[in-house]
């Protein structure tokens, strides 16, 4: 099968088409015809092994370490990465009963990777391996995998603010691929939205249905914040602003501040099946910045290492 081998940490370069052999499911996996993937923040920072720091945790070095006892030292553990998928299940294993061939599937492969290739085998179980949903069927397998990686960080996010219909949210980089889905979800939540992007993004994030916008780059733009019930970072520790920082104190009593980088979230396929609710009644939809076939993930990679794609970046594979 075609898949696209990580040969090592580095730049986008690193990455290589090749014909591997196709995996066999073990007794609990299926094994899934993968249709299309994702280019996420997460595997540019997989592939250049380089982690953001944690507000609370010690740095440098021990985070190298922790990072290369998970995935690997010198190059990934396993080659092939991709972090979402959309696609069929081709077959599964002896004791594997939760999914079916033909099933149509979408989720997260975690620790797993694998999703940068034609086939890809995943536990039918949750853990920090992977999850697993049957897709929606009003959605196509690219806006499925965009919305497995955003969906599940957003969701998990924006239930650590424990948010209540009135209450007032921001979402602090609103435009990429956790804020677009964490904006639409603090809406369908009932809370008064403001996001946080730049000039050029203002009007896809007042698209999203977000209440208030606020421009990061203009100078005097902390002046517009007030006071939120919960601040939500989506772009993490690599990327601050004046604003940024302002926003960490613009709370209200009892108002609660949280980043993407605070935690990993668990990947639970509960998440995907309350996000196929939303995607169904019209209240969720994948913003897709950019689609570029398998063949053509090295400049995928390089788009996105720019930093500021504009929701997701998908891969299909053909
Ligand atoms: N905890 C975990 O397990 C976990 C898992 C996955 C991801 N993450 C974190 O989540 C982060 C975000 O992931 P993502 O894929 O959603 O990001 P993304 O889509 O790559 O973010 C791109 C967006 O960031 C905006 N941006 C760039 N610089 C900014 C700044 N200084 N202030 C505000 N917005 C800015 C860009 O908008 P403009 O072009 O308008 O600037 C662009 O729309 C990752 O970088 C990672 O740190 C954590």
């Amino acid at each position: 099968m075609k898949a696209i081998v990580c040969t090592k940490y580095g730049s986008p370069d690193v990455l290589q088409l090749r014909e591997v052999e196709k995996p066999i499911p073990k007794d609990n996996e299926v094994l899934i015809r993968v249709r299309a993937t994702a280019v996420t923040a997460s595997d540019c920072i997989i592939r250049k092994f380089k982690i953001p720091v944690r507000r609370w945790f010690p740095k440098g070095l021990f985070m190298e370490l922790m990072m290369g006892f998970v995935i690997g030292f010198g190059k990934p553990r396993n080659p092939i990465l991709g972090l979402v998928l959309s696609g069929g299940i081709e077959s599964v294993g002896k004791d594997a009963t939760r999914f079916k061939k033909g099933d149509q599937v979408y989720g997260f492969t975690g620790y797993s990777f694998g999703a940068y290739a034609e086939y890809t085998c995943l536990s039918e179980k949750d853990s920090p391996r992977g999850c697993l949903a049957i897709k929606p069927t009003t959605i196509s397998h690219e806006e499925a995998a965009a919305l497995s990686y955003a969906g599940i960080l957003a969701t998990h996010f924006v239930k650590k603010g424990n948010i209540q219909s009135g209450q007032r949210v921001l979402i602090y980089g609103a435009s990429g691929a956790i804020g677009t889905t964490a904006v639409q979800l603090a809406k369908y939540y009932g809370t008064e939205v403001t996001g946080v992007c730049s000039t050029t993004n203002l009007e896809l994030v007042k698209s999203l249905g977000a209440d208030k916008v606020i421009d990061y780059t203009q100078e005097e733009s902390i002046h517009e914040l007030e006071l939120y019930d919960f601040v939500l970072d989506t772009v993490g520790e690599f990327k601050s602003s004046r604003l940024k920082e302002h926003s960490r104190k613009a709370l209200r009593k009892n108002g609660k501040y949280a980043s993407v980088d605070d935690e990993d979230p668990k990947l639970r396929s509960e998440y995907l099946v309350l996000l196929n609710e939303l995607i169904e009644a019209g209240h969720v939809k994948a913003v897709i910045d950019r689609q570029y076939p398998l063949e053509q993930i090295v400049e995928a990679h390089r788009y996105v290492d720019r930093g500021h794609k504009k929701g997701n970046v998908v891969i299909t594979v053909k």
